[in-house]
This record gives structure tokens, sequence and C-alpha cells, in this order.
């Protein structure tokens, strides 16, 4: 034993059976995966929710939320920050509860912005980053104070300069570089990324930071590019943000502006189906760690920050769709379950087709025999099935069925309109408390909003 393992003065010294004892009730370091455990939803009984809140709704797990960013925090290098994406879940009891803990926020349009700004994010912490930015939402931007404006073309860039010059203010800004769309799955390519409708190709960039650097009203921070959706390997987004600072360095170099910011957006993934590996953070810290050691030599990158815009990774497990079975059809082989909600609600396995887990929540649902099932909404369109033949406990009219990791992309990304379905509610559990932050809307409310002209 050497000195250091010796007991410190005044502390009094524990028995080996004292931390036995310690070590054994030690806890767990808490889940950072679903929301689902025990046949419970954020720890609360299901029919319980289903019976306070009515069906379908949205269950958000924000003690989870918080967890997951803490997770993800933990394994960032000096240097790096976070924004919520908040496409992926701009609901605002959600958001209230990430500006709590203190990361950022990334939006896309006017609307989000007005969201984060009520929901307490500090206006500096807030970049936006979109196509086809409206005059009003620029000079909505610049007004609030914001962080970052991601310009996406030369034509943005003159727009934004004339509103910044008019407002009497110097936006910061970062300049979009366009992905090669054939990289969706593959290695991100940034360079040669062909005009389309996100970012700028690299000479259209390099000219962009030109007119950036000399404009008065404009102050030039680095670079942004969104690489791929839903990635599950730490390598291939530590290779991103790698190459992403290269591009910057090299605008830096052209243009004298030191290369303050790189923003190299979202797309860490999730698991939607069972046997996928969660992203490896551990491995996403030690790649970026490398990257941040590499940089701090440099005397030219030492001072740069870089922006993780994760959406999906944050919020997408810590949430599930619930709908009640309203009629069971098919055969006894192959059963079809009918919910009272479908892709008017939760669009994206039908958009993107990628089934999520489902589960059926009824308090008896594992001693049933498992069948191949069929779930599906009740639209008029083939679209609307949440799962063809996926095992499921033999499912029964009353039964709730829970589609999982829809915390992100679920209810913004839905359909809402189609066939006069009331809408989904959105639920947030917090410290064991559910809370209605979205009461549904009846086709009776929409149908209040309408004018039917007397001609
Ligand atoms: C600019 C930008 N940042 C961040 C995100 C969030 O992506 P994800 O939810 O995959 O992390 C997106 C998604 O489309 C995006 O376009």
């Amino acid at each position: 034993m050497t000195s250091e393992d010796g007991p410190v003065e005044g502390k009094p010294v524990e028995s080996s059976a004292e931390r036995e004892v310690e070590q054994a009730i030690e806890p767990e370091a808490p889940p950072i995966d679903g929301l689902l455990r025990n046949g419970l939803l954020a720890g609360l009984a299901p029919h319980t929710l289903a019976t306070d809140f009515g069906t379908p709704l949205y269950v958000y797990d924000l003690d989870l939320v918080g967890r997951r960013i803490d997770a993800l925090g933990a394994v960032l290098p000096f240097g790096f920050r976070l924004a919520f994406a908040v496409k992926a879940n701009p609901a605002l009891g959600v958001l209230t509860h990430i500006a709590g803990s203190g990361i950022g926020a990334d939006v896309a349009s006017g609307g989000e912005l007005e969201a984060v700004l009520r929901a307490g994010f500090a206006p500096v912490a807030i970049a936006m980053t979109g196509p086809g930015k409206r005059d009003d939402e620029l000079a909505a931007a610049v007004t609030a104070g914001i962080g970052a404006v991601t310009v996406e073309s030369l034509g943005e860039l003159a727009r934004l300069d004339a509103i910044a010059e008019r407002l009497r203010r110097r936006q910061p800004i970062l300049l979009r570089l366009a992905v090669a769309d054939d990289a969706k799955f593959e290695r991100v390519r940034l360079i040669g990324g062909a005009a389309g409708k996100f970012g700028m190709p690299l000479p259209v960039l390099r000219e962009a930071a030109g007119i950036a650097a000399a404009s008065p009203n404009l102050e030039l921070l680095g670079v942004h590019a969104f690489g791929a959706s839903n990635l599950l390997d730490a390598s291939r987004l530590a290779d991103h943000v790698a190459e992403l600072v290269a591009v910057g360095e090299e605008v830096a170099t052209a243009t004298g502006v030191p290369l303050r910011l790189v923003d190299a957006g979202g797309g860490l993934g999730i698991p939607y189906a069972d046997g996928e590996q969660p992203l490896d953070l551990a491995l996403l810290g030690t790649r970026l760690e490398e990257l941040r050691g590499r940089w701090d030599s440099n005397p030219a990158l030492r001072e740069m920050e870089v922006l993780l815009e994760p959406g999906r990774f944050l919020v997408g497990p810590a949430g599930a769709y619930v709908g009640r079975v309203v009629d069971v059809k098919g055969t006894d082989k192959a059963p079809v379950a009918i919910l009272d909600g479908g892709i008017n609600h939760l669009v994206r396995p039908a958009l993107v087709r990628q089934e999520h887990r489902l589960a059926v929540l009824a308090p008896d649902a594992d001693s049933r025999d498992r069948v191949p099932t069929t779930v599906a909404g009740p639209l008029c369109t083939g679209l609307d099935v949440f799962t063809l033949h996926a095992k499921l406990p033999r499912p029964q009219v009353g039964d709730l069925i829970a589609v999982l990791d829809a915390g992100a992309y679920g209810f913004t990304e839905s359909m809402p309109f189609f066939l006069s379905h009331p809408t989904a509610a959105e639920i947030a559990v917090r410290g064991g408390h559910a809370c209605l932050i979205r009461p549904r809307v009846s086709p009776h409310d929409l149908l209040d909003q309408q004018i039917a002209p007397r001609w």
C-alpha cells in the first residue's frame, strides 16, 4: 500500500466489509437508452397515462434527455459545444428543459427561433441554419443577436449583409459547405459537393468568404457542413469533423480571418432495429480528443471551437408514440392491429421506410403467444403502416401499443390534417411526474379555424 492509499487525516478508515457493502449497493450508471423499462414508460404505467391524457399520445422522458445530454457532453474535449437541433423536437416543454441544461440550439426557421427564445436559450448560443431563410427570418435572427447565422448561398449572404447594415448590427456568420449528395450513406465527401439546395460548393464558398471578410456588417466565424443522417459509426463522425476543420483552415488562410468556429452539424445516430449497436460515445470522445490534440499544436487552430448539432441522438430514444388498438383483423397466424392513430401522427417509418421497434403494453403481454403482427393506423392509404409482421404478443382490441424511439422527427414531422383525426397529445415526464405539454387538437377546433365563404 502506498501512502496515497492510506487514510486521509480526519477521515474515518472503512473496514473492508464496509467497502464491500458500498460496492454492492453502488448504483448502476443510470441508463441512457430507451424510456420503456419493465413495462413502464418513463417510470409510469402506460394505462394510467392513457386514462389521464387519452390516446394517441407522445410521451417524452425529460430526465432521459438530460442524461443523454450529459453522456455526450462528458466525452467531448475542451472547445466542443453542443446545440440541440430543434427540428428534431420543437415542443416548448422539451425545449425549456433542454435550455435549462445549458447547451445551445440550432434553429432552421423564424418559428423555431421564436420557440427557443421563449424557451430561454441565450441568443448567443443559438445558430440558424437552413435553406431559403426569408428576409423577415434573417432580420429576426440579427435583431435577437444570435451567435451565428449559417449562410447557404451568395444571394443569402448579400441579403443578410444588407439586413445587418440596416439594423446597424455586425452579425456573426458561418458559411455552409455543400456535401456531395451521393455521400449520404458513404464516407462524407465535403469537397466537390454539387450546387444543390444545401450550402455552397467549395469554389463558391471561397468567394463568399472573401465577400464576408470584407464586409463591415458580417463577422466571419468559420464553416458549417452537415455530413450524413443517423450515423452509428463514431469514427466516421470524427472524420467528418476533421475534414471540415481542414476546409475551414484553408478558407481562413485564404481570407486572413482566423478560424473561430467549425459547425459539424448533427447526424449522431440511434439504433432503430434490434441488433443495431448504439453510437460508441467513448470511441467518439477518444477520436475527438486526438483531433483536439493535433489542433492544439497548430497556432491557427488553438482558439477554434467546434459545434455539434445533434437532434435525434438527444431526444429520439427518450420519446414514444402510444396508440390504442381499435380493431384486430387478419388471421390467427397473422393478425392486423389497427390503432387510433398512424402516419398522421408519426410519418417517419413510412417516409424513410424504416420500422421502429414496437411494444404491446398490456399487463399480460408476456403471457401471450407471439405472432407476426401488422400494426397500422386508421388512414385510407397503404402507407399508413408502422410494421409488417413484427413478432409481437398477440394484440387485442383495447391494448396500448408503443412505437419506440419516436422522440425525434415524430410529432413534428407528421401529417396531422390527413383524414381529420384529432392530433396526438404530447406529455413530458420529469421526476416521475407527467405533464401535458401540448393538448390534443380536435377536428372541431380545426373546423373552427376555417372559413366557408358565403359567396
Ligand atoms: C443543419 C442541421 N443540423 C442538425 C441536424 C440534426 O440532425 P440529427 O437529428 O440527425 O442529429 C440537421 C438535420 O437535418 C440539420 O439539417
